[in-house]
C-alpha cells in the first residue's frame, strides 16, 4: 500500500471544491486500493467538504471501497438452490483454507471473500465465482484445488 500522504498529494493534485470529490476518491483508491477513515478525513478537510458528505459518497457508490480487497475476489452463492446444495459448508471450507478474517480479507491479503444471493447458474451448484469465472458444483475438494490455484496465481504476481 502506498504512503498516505503521498497518496494524498497525488489524489488531491489540483483539486479544489465539493465538485472534485469523486475523481480524488477514484484516485486514492487507485492509489491505496480501498479508502481508509483517516484518508477520507483528510480529504473532507483539504477540500473543505463536511466528512459526513465524503463518507456518504464513499458509501453510496459500489466503485469505492472502505476496507481493504484482495487481490482476487471470492464470491460464494448462497442463494436457495446453492444453499441446499451445501454452499455454507462451501463457504466455511474456503473461509478455512483460506483463514478469513471478519473484514473478509484472507490472512495472506490475497484473497477478499464474499457471500452473494443467486449469480443466475443455480444448475450449476454450490457456485462460486472467482474473478468473474465461474466454479460450479464445487465441493470441499474442488475447495481445496480453488485455494492451490489461487496461491500459484499470488506466487507468479509477487
Ligand atoms: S442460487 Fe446460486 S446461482 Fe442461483
Amino acid at each position: 500500500m502506498a504512503d498516505l500522504e503521498a497518496a494524498l498529494s497525488v489524489a488531491l493534485q489540483g483539486a479544489k471544491g465539493p465538485g472534485a470529490l469523486v475523481p480524488v476518491l477514484q484516485r486514492l483508491q487507485g492509489e491505496l486500493g480501498y479508502l481508509p477513515g483517516p484518508a477520507l478525513e483528510e480529504v473532507a478537510r483539504r477540500l473543505g467538504i463536511p466528512p459526513a458528505r465524503v463518507f456518504g459518497v464513499a458509501t453510496f457508490y459500489s466503485q469505492f471501497s472502505l476496507k481493504p480487497k484482495g487481490k482476487h475476489l471470492v464470491r460464494v452463492c448462497l442463494g436457495t438452490a446453492c444453499h441446499v446444495r451445501g454452499a455454507p459448508q462451501i463457504l466455511a471450507e474456503l473461509s478455512r483454507q483460506l483463514e478469513v478474517g471478519e473484514d473478509g480479507l484472507s490472512r495472506d491479503g490475497l484473497v477478499s471473500l464474499e457471500e452473494v444471493r443467486c449469480l443466475g447458474a443455480c444448475a450449476l451448484g454450490p457456485v462460486v465465482v472467482v474473478d468473474g469465472e465461474y466454479w460450479g458444483r464445487m465441493t470441499p475438494a474442488k475447495v481445496t484445488q480453488l485455494v492451490r490455484a489461487l496461491r500459484e496465481r499470488g506466487k507468479g504476481e509477487a
